[in-house]
């Protein structure tokens, strides 16, 4: 199955935080239950995190009791407000949210038509996703050369996504091209989700790859043995600084010393022109316990500070380009990003 589904009044997602052990499948019927799925790292990654929220919300209208538009409408905007206050950083799931509330607000029909577009708009924004996403395949795999060793970091695929992903998509798009390529994946501390999601996605499409600890990256580096790094991102300003997965700058600064390319792979959901530098983006702090712990054993002193950032911010000077689903974005970033954002 998909990541997430809309099944008439029900959203089923698959659980992230069982796997690669088990596939588990819940069962959302409110926009309470999605919220904490995503709170709490059922569902992740930017364009999984979007999509989640619009299906809250056309769960709200589907189950709705409400007596006209109006009251539908103020449901809607308090549903949304929990929702917003989730995950702070990636920007798909305001976003998702915005557009969700843009259509709803912009119905002049009746109660039924209203629930109608609401639940229709949630749809087309999870059928866009994995159609972005194959094109953002086939632009990344123009970089990918054939026996290139890739250098990726967190989960960047179908899992992070609707479907099929987006760095991760263009390492696929690359390899059902027939070029002969090996993955070096970044475990991801403290979410594992490199070892966890990434090497079990990998392994089902049968590409060669290989684990690492997020700090081997700058031996295999030195050794000439990272040819690109691609990542995803979470949320891209205006001036191109991109926040992604904690640890994903320490990769730039890296990659940046050896010459080696470093691309961001996104949607133009991801990129959120109101921000003008990475400063203003919101990161967020996780408990400690992803730290201290290890499935639920203590591996630091009791009581021991945790500074547990989720996710980091790359400058835009240690990017050499951006993936998008219009095309492949690079510098001046502050110009060429808007041109293709506002380009329809
Ligand atoms: O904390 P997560 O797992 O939601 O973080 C995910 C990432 O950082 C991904 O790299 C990002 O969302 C882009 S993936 C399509």
């Amino acid at each position: 199955m998909r990541t997430i589904e809309w099944h008439s009044g029900t959203v089923k997602l698959i659980d992230q935080r069982q796997l690669p052990h088990r596939l588990v499948i819940e069962e959302c019927t409110d926009h309470y239950q999605i919220a904490q799925a995503i709170k709490e790292m059922h569902i992740r990654g930017a364009p999984a995190i979007g999509v989640a929220a619009a299906f809250g919300l056309a769960l709200v209208a589907f189950h709705s009791k409400a007596s006209s538009p109006h009251e539908l409408l103020k449901e809607l905007e308090e549903a949304a407000l929990v929702l917003r206050n989730t995950r702070p950083t990636a920007v798909n799931l305001f976003w998702a949210l915005d557009r969700v509330l843009a259509k709803a607000r912009s119905n002049e029909g009746n109660l039924p038509s209203l629930k109608e577009a609401i639940i229709a708009e949630a749809l087309l924004i999870a059928e866009e996703d994995v159609e972005t996403n194959k094109k953002m395949g086939a632009f990344g795999a123009t970089l990918i050369k054939d026996g290139y060793n890739i250098l990726t970091h967190c989960n960047t695929g179908a899992l992070a996504t609707v479907d099929y992903g987006t760095a991760l998509g263009a390492i696929r798009t690359a390899w059902e091209q027939g070029k002969r390529i090996h993955v070096w994946v970044d475990e991801t501390r403290p979410r594992l989700q490199g070892a966890r999601l990434t090497a079990w996605e990998l392994k089902q499409l049968g590409i060669p790859a290989t684990l690492i600890a997020d700090n081997v990256a700058g031996l295999l580096m030195r050794q000439g043995k990272v040819d690109i790094v691609l990542v995803g991102a979470d949320r891209i300003a205006a001036n191109g600084d991109v926040a992604n997965k904690i640890g994903t700058y320490n990769l730039a600064v890296l990659a940046h010393h050896h010459g080696i390319p470093f691309y961001s792979v996104a949607p133009t959901s991801t990129i959120d022109l109101s921000i003008p530098s990475g400063e203003h983006i919101p990161i967020e702090e996780r408990d400690a316990t992803e730290v201290s712990h290890i499935e639920g054993i203590p591996i630091a002193p009791e009581g021991f500070p945790v500074y547990n950032p989720a996710f980091d911010v790359t400058p835009h000077r240690l990017i050499t380009g951006i993936v998008t689903e219009k095309g492949i974005v690079y510098p001046p970033f502050d110009i060429n990003l808007r041109r293709i954002v506002e380009d329809s």
